[in-house]
């Protein structure tokens, strides 16, 4: 039990006070029931006396959670005590979490105050709180900047007063981890009192090291982490749940703490946290961000092939992924085009896979990333086009909404280039205008159909078309990023089949 480690998980206080990630009840409650799923021991559900609708939230939540323990948040003062401890009736296990800033600044200019006062309402906190639940947890607010003798003073007079856990905030993400660190250890080793609490790290990431901080707090002496999924929060947000986790776990074989956390359930609660919030996860964001288990480069790939651990500390199915994903860039090697290939049921000798690429790589200048829609069209082009009477070589198109809609289309036919120019009501229409003309046919468009193939802005447009000449009708297909390529590619593939 020594190594056990708490997690108190404060997406629903701390993560919510985020711009825009304002919560309603069943939202919360929803959410709650996932980080009971996900293992945490204990949830803060809000702070009850800022409004009624988080009153109520916290009042459901209580009544729905039964595995862990429920939080909410109170200053220093009756009034939200008392608010706390209603809101908290129906929890099965309650617990209040008052506390004061104990920082020169936040005593001088937050509450025009000295530290003797503080130390009062501080200790007078905890003793009422301790009149409604057993369960009190205090927090020393900007503990991170505050004097390191004047917050042990204050923290062995609230576990005294009856404070079962004593969290040590770094307010404003200003320390840095090795510092933080040594304040723990400071307090572990003159509050004589410490061993009657448990000490809690709860740090914030204004200087990009709040998970740092929260590791050095551990190693120092802190049994509690006070954490965010996807490490949401006031302004640059809180620590990450998934990194603490995660780090605890990988690095197993140097660190010995447990945790109560369901790795599995990771990616689902992060995923859940992001879409009810609305506050999208960075893609280069550690363990849920959508690259933390992507490749691209030819040689990481090559090596992630053979062998996952060559670049990878974590298996994605620790986290609730299935797999790691192979990208597909203008970076990548032909092994990893034969490993998407065969995937989607390709298999192909060198010398094919050879031909493919080099299309591959034209494509992949196009386009970002080559998706699996975009591989299907590479196999089934090399397939096709080789054998066609008609081919399109060129084709050149303006448009706006000062010009007539010309195309320019040079066709190769039945081997020899034949070259025209068309007008129509759009691109597209004097697109298959020139192509009329340059094979000296008719044709009526009888279907026409476009579809994005592929994701993003740089998608390829997939156009279906009919065509008749005479009482013969055709469908082609045609795959392109440009529309109007797509669209003359299509037409086409339908004339084509016609003759
Ligand atoms: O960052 C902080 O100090 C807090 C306290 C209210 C615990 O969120
Ligand atoms: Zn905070």
């Amino acid at each position: 039990m020594k190594n056990k480690i708490f997690v108190f998980d404060t997406t629903l206080r701390d993560g919510e006070q985020s711009p825009g990630a304002k919560l309603n009840t069943s939202q919360k409650v929803e959410l709650a029931r996932q980080l009971e799923k996900l293992g945490v021991d204990i949830i803060e559900a809000g702070f009850p006396i800022s409004s009624p609708g988080d009153f109520e939230s916290i009042v459901a939540v209580s009544k729905i959670v039964r595995n862990c323990t429920v939080c909410g948040l109170t200053r220093a003062i009756k009034e939200d005590i008392e608010c706390a401890a209603k809101a908290l009736k129906y929890a099965q296990s309650p617990r209040i979490h008052t506390g004061i800033g104990v920082s020169d600044v936040h005593i001088k200019y937050k509450f025009k105050s000295n530290r003797k006062d503080i130390l009062e309402r501080a200790i007078e906190a905890v003793r009422y709180a301790k009149k409604f639940v057993s369960d009190v947890e205090f927090y020393a607010e900007d503990a991170g900047r505050a004097d390191n003798k004047f917050l042990s003073e204050m923290i062995m007079k609230v576990i005294t007063a009856g404070a079962t856990v004593v969290n040590i905030p770094d307010t404003t993400g200003y320390c840095f981890p090795e510092e933080f660190g040594q304040k723990i250890k400071y307090i572990t080793k003159n509050v004589p009192n410490i061993d009657k609490a448990i000490i809690s790290v709860h740090c914030h990431n204004d200087l990009g090291v709040a998970t740092a901080n929260t590791l050095f707090g551990v190693f120092n002496g802190a049994r509690q982490v006070e954490v965010t999924m996807n490490g949401i929060g006031e302004r640059a947000g809180n620590t990450s749940l998934e990194e603490v986790i995660m780090a605890l776990y990988t690095r197993r074989d140097y660190l010995s703490y447990t945790t109560r956390i369901k790795t599995g359930e990771i990616y689902k609660t992060s995923q859940m946290v992001s879409q009810i919030m609305g506050i999208p996860v960075q893609p280069n964001k550690a363990i849920i961000g959508a690259n933390a288990f992507s490749h691209s480069s030819g040689i990481h790939q090559d090596g992630v092939l053979k062998r996952r651990e060559n670049y990878e500390i974590i298996d994605p199915r620790a986290v609730g992924l299935t797999s790691s994903k192979i990208i597909l860039t203008a970076r990548s090697g032909r092994a990893a085009l034969r490993h998407k290939l065969e995937k989607i049921g390709f298999d192909l000798t060198q010398d094919k896979l050879n031909s493919v690429y080099k299309e591959f790589l034209k494509l992949a200048d196009i386009k970002k990333e080559i998706y699996d829609e975009d591989l299907y069209y590479l196999m089934g082009q090399k397939d096709e086009t080789n054998h066609k009477k008609i081919k399109l070589v060129l084709i050149q198109t303006i448009s706006g909404n000062k010009n007539i809609p010309t195309s320019t289309v040079r066709l190769s036919v039945d081997g020899k280039n034949k070259e025209a120019t068309g007008t129509g009501d759009g691109p597209i229409d004097a697109s298959f205008n020139a192509i009329d003309t340059c094979l000296g046919q008719n044709h009526k468009l009888t279907q026409f159909l476009i579809q994005a193939a592929t994701i993003g802005s740089n998608a390829m447009a997939k156009v279906y078309v009919g065509v008749q000449n005479g009482k013969k009708e055709s469908f082609g297909s045609g795959i392109h990023t440009d529309t109007i390529v797509a669209a003359a590619m299509a037409y086409i593939d339908a004339v084509n089949k016609i003759h």
